[in-house]
């Protein structure tokens, strides 16, 4: 079944992309050899005049380059054969006689802008569903079909730069105020629009510039001549590395296109660009940031539990028992998803507290445009605020995240279930204390799981479902499903204290904790750990995370697992201090009383063991203590069972726990390293630090086995 079809429509050539048996259009290799045929008619027929790309698919008009393609790639040169091949292909459309116009409705993105960009007119529908984005860098390529190239000239330098650099979304009406698009139509008149706008090109009644537009003094000056783009250049490459750190290649690359483009000509831009293409495609960051593209995708369709799964029920109202930092933002999420929801706490006081909270999450969004004044209206209108359980009646789920004490959680359990349906689904938030345990003081223990949500609820991807033995398949997939309604990525786990990512977490901070007991300053822990790509290194999060909460997460999983989880002594005596950490503005570091971070607080010293007087420790073996306990106790949990697989285990870490994207996780960092090599680390480990780093059971069968957790090639995902 071909993919193009070709319609004429008096004269102009209408092409509608529509590939068969995929949910998406995607640049495939029979595509593009449906694309170079389809050329070649138009050329040899001379009755028509003008072309429309249109797409036959409801929500993209063309998703990108097809990304399963990339993983049969070996080599740099395959892939760099690969852009050659589209960028001459794109050349052919951009160099067609006949004006060529992009009906876009729908995800343009990747190689889908790239195909656009070649097209001489550009018309988007002003609708939620229309991105334009050249999202490449976030699975660590560069754009390889002429985007380096084509964009900046079209957009302006700087824009350019951003969008390449973050591959962030643009959505239709700011597309068509940076001079992406050509023009903004309502989805009901695309087509008939596009056919027309094709004919008055073809006549010369619509004449188009392309000159990047609205860029302001200082961005002409800037952009216009070479003195101005090598500082554009130069203050690019500082601002990717102070995010990067250095450890990931792909926007240092593409920058390079952009410049090879302007410093040496655009033929030499599209060279670089395939050369860069190439080299980053079959890149280890790349092989992992793809993994993670295909591991979420995979979540996305899995239910939670085993096959045949009920169907969920839909979530009518949401009861949020604590309006504190956790129930508000839960609450946030909700109500942006259309749910209503029934926000319960103690006193007005603290309900009307969690609602500004939740106001405060809209209005930001509102602020950023990302709303509008009546969804925000509207959305603020489905929060209501409670200090008796009226309204919970009608809710057939509640999240309950009151304080991390479990007498108190029995209590509200027990006031809860007096006030839902039978049916209703009880969720806690608790981050450590295991739901079986709380599940006790229920008349339905089958009713009862886990919702785990990271902190700030609004921005972190991941929930973490926990299921225990008795909790019923139709109510997993019912938190499952609203998790995904509310945007976020959603793995399951068994219950145990910690479940997954607490526990895998406490494992790599304790370690943290342990270097501080032996003179280990706090400034180089946290720098190992931030060079190895965590986004902050394990004492700053400490500090996030609260030194109160720290201390009792590290009681509770002492208690559960002895001796290995035992807290440091430097931890302990902190605790004790009194010190919160940020939300107290003190902790390990200093805080301004906005809460920002200072320099560490020297005085904090006078509290550890050896006091002020540090040690140097090689940050190689920093690193590897603190992520090799991580990832022990990431084995632990599968071998368990607490964790239903490795890709589970990884996509966890990577949006829960902030384990490096680039390094696909810690199941795919043992791969990578080597699981008899890194068995090996452990051994030896546990001799210097006995009864701390002996490696799991799991990990030692697959040194024994030399298995590995993933297939080295091929589809990433077993
Ligand atoms: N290649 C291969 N498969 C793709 C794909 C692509 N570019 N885009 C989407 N898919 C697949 C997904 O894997 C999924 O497959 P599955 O059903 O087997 O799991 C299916 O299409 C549906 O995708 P989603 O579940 O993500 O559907 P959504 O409606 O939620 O989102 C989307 C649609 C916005 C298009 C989203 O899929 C997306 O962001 N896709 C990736 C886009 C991308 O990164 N493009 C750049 C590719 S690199 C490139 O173009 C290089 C070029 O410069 C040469
Ligand atoms: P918080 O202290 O901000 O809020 C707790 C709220 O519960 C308070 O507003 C309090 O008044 C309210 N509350 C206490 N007793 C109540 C009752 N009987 N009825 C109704 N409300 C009552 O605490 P936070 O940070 O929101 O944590 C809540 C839960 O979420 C805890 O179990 C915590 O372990 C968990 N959690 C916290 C995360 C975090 O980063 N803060 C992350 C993930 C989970």
């Amino acid at each position: 079944m071909p993919a193009l079809s070709l319609q004429r429509i008096d004269g102009v050539a209408l092409i509608t992309i529509d590939l068969p048996g995929e949910p998406v259009n995607k640049v495939t290799a029979g595509l593009r050899a449906e694309f170079s045929d389809i050329f070649a008619t138009i050329v040899a027929d001379t009755t028509l005049r003008a072309i429309v790309l249109y797409s036959g698919k409801s929500d993209t008009w063309l998703a990108g380059a097809d990304i399963d393609e990339f993983l049969t790639l070996r080599t740099p040169a395959e892939a760099e054969a690969l852009s050659r091949s589209g960028q001459s292909l794109l050349a052919s459309l951009e160099s067609l006689k006949v004006p060529v116009v992009a009906a876009i409705h729908g995800a343009c993105l990747g190689g889908g802008l790239e195909c656009a960009l070649a097209c001489r007119y550009r018309i988007a529908t002003d609708h939620p569903k229309t991105v334009l984005a050249l999202p490449e860098v976030q699975l660590g390529l560069v754009p390889g079909a002429g985007g380096t190239q084509r964009l900046p000239r079209l957009i302006g330098l700087q824009r350019a730069l951003d969008l390449i650099l973050t591959g962030r979304n643009v959505r239709a009406k700011k597309a068509y105020q940076m001079g992406l698009v050509d023009e903004l139509v309502h989805p009901a008149i695309l087509l008939d629009i596009a056919i027309d706008r094709a004919r008055k090109l073809a006549d010369g009644k619509l004449s188009v510039s392309h000159a990047p537009k609205d860029r302001g003094a200082t961005g002409v000056l800037l952009e216009d001549n070479p003195f101005g783009r090598s500082i554009v250049f130069r203050k690019a490459r500082e601002g990717v590395l102070a995010k990067t750190h250095g450890h990931y290649p792909a926007p240092l690359a593409a920058i390079g296109a952009v410049q090879a483009g302007y410093e040496k000509g655009i033929e030499a831009g599209y060279r670089e660009e395939s050369r860069a293409f190439g080299e980053m495609t079959v890149s280890e960051v790349a092989k992992e940031l793809i993994f993670l593209f295909f591991a979420t995708n995979a979540l996305k369709k899995d239910p939670g539990v085993e096959e045949p799964a009920p169907q969920p029920t839909r979530v009518q109202t949401l009861g949020v028992v604590g309006a504190g930092f956790m129930g508000a933002g839960i609450a946030s999420v909700a109500v942006q998803q259309g749910t209503p929801v029934r926000l319960k706490d103690t006193d007005v006081a603290r309900v009307g507290k969690g609602l500004a909270a939740v106001a405060d999450v809209l209005k930001e969004r509102l602020k950023k445009k990302q709303i509008t004044r009546i969804q925000y209206e509207d959305q603020l209108s489905l929060a209501g605020g409670t200090t008796d359980y009226s309204g919970f009646g009608r809710a057939n789920l509640v999240v309950e995240a009151v304080f991390e004490d479990l007498a108190l959680k029995h209590r509200v359990l027990r006031e809860v279930e007096s006030a839902l349906h039978p049916d209703a689904i009880y969720a806690s938030n608790t981050s450590t204390i295991p739901i079986g345990r709380i599940a006790e003081a229920s008349m339905r223990p089958n009713r009862v799981l886990g919702m785990h949500f990271f902190s700030p609820v609004h921005r972190m991807p991941l929930l973490e479902v926990i299921t225990t033995t008795a909790t019923d398949k139709d109510a997993t997939v019912t938190a499952v499903a609203f998790g995904k309604k509310l945007g976020k990525t959603v793995i399951v786990v068994n219950d145990a204290p910690g479940f997954y990512t607490t526990r895998a977490l406490s494992a790599y901070m304790n370690e943290a904790g342990r270097l501080l007991d032996e003179g280990a300053s706090i400034e180089a822990i946290d720098k190992a750990l931030l060079d190895f790509g965590f986004p902050v290194g394990p004492i700053t999060l400490l500090d996030e995370v609260g030194l109160d909460v720290g201390g009792k997460v590290g009681q509770t999983l002492f208690e559960a697992f002895g001796a290995r989880m035992s807290p440091s002594e430097s931890m302990r005596r902190v605790v004790e201090s009194g010190r919160t950490g940020r939300k107290g503005r003190q902790g390990f570091y200093l805080y301004d009383e906005e809460g920002k971070k200072n320099k560490v607080d020297p005085t904090v010293y006078e509290l550890l063991p050896h006091g002020a007087t540090r040690r140097e420790i090689d940050p190689q073996e920093i690193r590897q203590r603190c992520v090799l306990a991580m990832v022990n106790e990431a084995a632990r949990c599968l071998e368990e069972g607490v964790l239903r697989s490795a890709r589970d285990g990884d996509v966890g870490a990577v949006f829960g726990i902030g384990f490096p994207p680039f390094r696909g996780g810690p199941f795919r960092y043992v791969d990578s390293v080597g699981v008899v090599e890194l068995v090996e680390e452990l051994e030896q480990l546990d001799g210097r630090f006995p009864g701390r780093f002996a490696p799991s059971e799991l990990l030692l069968d697959y040194a024994r086995a030399r298995r590995r957790f993933y297939p080295a090639h091929g589809s990433p995902i077993p």
